[in-house]
C-alpha cells in the first residue's frame, strides 16, 4: 500500500508526486533542507501534507543540530499560500522553545499533527457525506485527496465517505492545468480505490455543469480568511461562478488548520506566483512560442458568497450563518 508521507528511522519518506501516475517512487529526506526542496518542487503538495511534512522537517533539522532560524526560516519560505504550513511550524516552534530542540519531543508533536490531520479528514468525510446524502455525481478540481493530506483526503474524503455509503457515487475530475493534479493525482488515487472517475479538461467545467447532472462541486482549500473567502487551486473561482450560475452547490472541504482568522478577507491572502515556464512547457515540450509571456498564479480566491458551505472536522459553515450539524 502506498503512502503520501511516512516518518521512520530518522527519515521522511515522500511519494514523489511529480512522477505519478507513471511511476510510484519515494524520496527519502534525511535533512530539513531536503524537505524544503521537496515542498518547493512539489514532490509533496496539498496544504495539509505540506504542513505535516514541514513538521517532520523540523525534527530532521533538530537531529542535524541546526539553529532555530536555520530550521524554521527555510521551511517557512517554501510555499506562501497554504496556511497549514505556518500553522504546523508554529506548533513545532512552541515545542522547540519549550523543550530546547529535543528531537524526541519534536517527533511526538509532528506525529500528533499527522494523526490529527488524518482524524480531521475522516470527520470531514463523515460530515460531508451526511450533507451530500442522496447526491451521486461530484465534480472536483486539483487533488484534495489522500495525496494532499496524511491520508483519506478532504474533498476526496467526502467522496470516499459518500462512496462507502453508496457505490453509485461517481466523480468528474478537472485536469487542473498546469500541474495536472486532477489528471495525474486525483484520477490515480480514485482508481486505486475503485471509485469511478472521469477526467475533464478545465475548459469543460461550464459544459459539465450544464450537461452532466453534477449534484455538487467539492473542492479543498489552501487558506480560508476570517470572512470565509477561500484560496484554492487556480480555476476554483471560475468553477464557483459557473456552479452558482447553474444552481449547483459548491462545498469547500478543509480542516480547521486551513483557517486563517488573522486575515480579514481573501484580498489579504498571499498568492503564490510560480514560474511561467510551468505554463509554457509541458513534460519538457515547449507549447508556446519562445518569449511569449505567461502568468502562473497557483491559486485564486473564491468569495465566501459563492460557497454553499465549508465542511470542517468541527462543523459546517455557510455564508448565511445557518447553524448546521
Ligand atoms: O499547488 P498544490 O498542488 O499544493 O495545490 C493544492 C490545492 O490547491 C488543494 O486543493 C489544497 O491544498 C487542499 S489539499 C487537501
Amino acid at each position: 500500500m502506498w503512502h503520501t508521507l511516512k516518518y521512520e528511522g530518522g527519515a521522511l519518506s515522500l511519494l514523489n508526486q511529480l512522477l505519478l501516475p507513471e511511476r510510484e517512487e519515494y524520496v527519502l529526506c534525511r535533512t530539513a533542507g531536503e524537505v524544503c526542496r521537496c515542498i518547493r518542487t512539489m514532490v509533496v503538495r496539498g496544504a495539509p501534507a505540506i504542513g505535516v511534512s514541514a513538521a517532520y522537517g523540523v525534527v530532521l533539522g533538530a537531529l542535524e543540530g541546526l539553529s532555530e532560524e536555520g530550521v524554521f526560516n527555510p521551511l517557512a519560505a517554501t510555499r506562501p499560500t497554504a496556511v497549514n504550513l505556518f500553522w504546523a511550524l508554529e506548533r513545532m516552534r512552541r515545542v522547540w522553545k519549550d523543550a530546547g530542540a529535543d528531537p524526541a519531543r519534536l517527533e511526538a508533536e509532528a506525529r500528533a499533527i499527522e494523526a490529527e490531520d488524518l482524524a480531521a479528514c475522516r470527520s470531514i468525510g463523515r460530515r460531508g457525506a451526511d450533507l451530500l446524502a442522496g447526491k451521486r455525481t461530484v465534480l472536483t478540481i486539483c487533488n484534495a485527496g489522500a495525496l494532499a493530506t496524511s491520508g483519506y483526503g478532504t474533498a476526496l474524503g467526502v467522496v470516499r465517505a459518500c462512496f462507502e455509503r453508496d457505490p453509485r457515487v461517481r466523480v468528474y475530475a478537472l485536469e487542473t492545468r498546469p500541474y495536472l493534479q486532477g489528471a495525474r493525482l486525483t484520477a490515480w488515487e480514485l482508481r486505486q480505490d475503485g471509485i469511478p472517475v472521469t477526467l475533464l479538461t478545465d475548459g469543460m467545467a461550464g459544459w459539465a455543469l450544464k450537461a452532466l447532472g453534477i449534484d455538487a462541486v467539492v473542492t479543498g482549500a489552501d487558506r480560508i480568511a476570517a470572512n470565509g473567502d477561500t484560496a484554492n487551486k487556480i480555476g476554483t473561482y471560475q468553477l464557483a461562478v459557473l456552479a452558482r450560475h447553474h444552481g449547483v452547490p459548491l462545498y469547500v472541504a478543509a480542516p480547521t488548520s486551513t483557517l486563517d482568522p488573522s486575515l480579514p478577507d481573501g484580498g489579504a491572502i498571499p498568492i503564490e506566483e510560480r514560474a511561467s515556464d510551468e505554463v509554457t512547457i509541458l513534460a519538457g515540450r515547449r507549447l508556446a512560442p519562445q518569449g511569449v509571456p505567461a502568468r502562473h498564479p497557483a491559486f485564486d480566491v473564491t468569495p465566501f458568497g459563492l460557497i454553499t458551505g465549508i465542511i470542517t472536522e468541527q462543523g459546517i459553515f455557510d455564508p448565511h450563518g445557518h447553524p448546521r450539524h
